[in-house]
């Protein structure tokens, strides 16, 4: 099956990162959001993350015009009725993505095949709320989604084959590197990382090291792009909490036991960059 219309259900730094991704990519796209103002800042985003590559020289002005003019706004989940995948990028909450599932599978053509980005939570029971089990699977990029070269895909134990195959080839057509893994928590990526992670923040919260030194001794001892702590404020402190929380809860596994300073975050709402405060402070 050829993919030429591309939905994505949100436009939050997930949706707007996998929307101008597609739009990029030569895909038509439409994206959507709960309200007006999420649409607005969504698409704005997109648009200065292309200007400041328009300004870089990185891209011409009219190649900047065309992908925009790629992408189409709405806040009506009637526009996916003629995407060939949707891939569904909104907030971590079951209840909210198997309702948008059971939405999109009574608005998409019968072909479609029904994405989602959830970065931990069980994709069979999305697709078991639709008529077509067999076209859903996860789509999991990884933040910012224009720039990180990793595409993991999750197939459930529904998944058909050729569904799977289709979003390989789509993933290659996005200039992603694709790995494959079984619907179980945290996939690949989060299931190693997040012990590593929550590893970094609780050497910082017991005082072994100070939190620059335990970026920098990652960042350039093991040669990461950033270190864990400036990462975990990139990713949001809230996301880091929810997403352990969700694989502690079904692995049972403490190395998934969030540090005490991550809840105290939370609730103080240091979230990280998106806040002004985490880690460290933006403002
Ligand atoms: N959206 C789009 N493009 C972005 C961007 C964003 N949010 N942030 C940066 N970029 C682009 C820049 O425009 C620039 O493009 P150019 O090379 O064409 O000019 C390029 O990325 C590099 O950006 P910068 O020069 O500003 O900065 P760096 O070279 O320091 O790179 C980084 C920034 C790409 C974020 C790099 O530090 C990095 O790779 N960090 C690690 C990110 C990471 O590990 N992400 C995974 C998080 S885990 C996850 O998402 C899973 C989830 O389930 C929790």
């Amino acid at each position: 099956m050829e993919i030429k219309k591309v939905g994505v259900i949100g436009c939050g730094s997930m949706g707007a990162g996998i929307t101008q991704l597609c739009a990029q990519s030569g895909y038509q796209v439409v994206v959507s959001e709960i309200n007006d103002e999420l649409l607005k800042r969504g698409m704005g985003f997109i648009d200065k993350v292309l200007s400041r590559s328009v300004e870089k020289g990185k891209l011409s002005q009219a190649d900047k015009d065309a992908i925009m003019g790629r992408i189409k706004g709405t806040t009506s989940t009637g526009d996916f009725a003629d995407c060939d995948l949707v891939i569904e990028a909104a907030i971590e909450n079951l209840d909210l993505k198997k309702k948008i599932f059971a939405e999109l599978d009574g608005i998409c053509p019968p072909h479609a095949i029904l994405a989602t980005n959830t970065s931990c939570l069980s994709i069979i029971d999305m697709a078991m709320v639709t008529k077509r089990p067999d076209k859903v699977l996860g789509l999991h990029f990884f933040n910012p989604a224009p720039v990180m070269k990793l595409l993991e895909i999750v197939k459930t134990i529904a998944t058909s084959d050729e569904v799977l195959e289709t979003s390989q080839k789509f993933g290659e057509s996005l200039g992603k590197t694709n790995v494959t893994a079984q619907d179980a928590p945290g996939f690949i990526v989060n299931r190693l990382w997040l012990p590593f992670l929550l590893h970094s923040i609780k050497l910082y919260e017991d005082g072994v090291a100070s939190r620059e030194d335990v970026d920098n001794a990652i960042q350039l001892g093991l040669g990461y792009p950033m270190g864990p702590l400036t990462l975990a404020d990139m990713v949001g402190i809230d996301v880091v909490k929810f997403v352990s929380d969700a694989l502690y809860e079904q692995l049972k596994d403490p190395r998934y036991i969030v540090p005490t300073l991550v809840d105290k975050m939370v609730a103080a709402g240091w979230l990280g960059r998106k806040t002004g405060k985490g880690f460290y402070d933006y403002k």
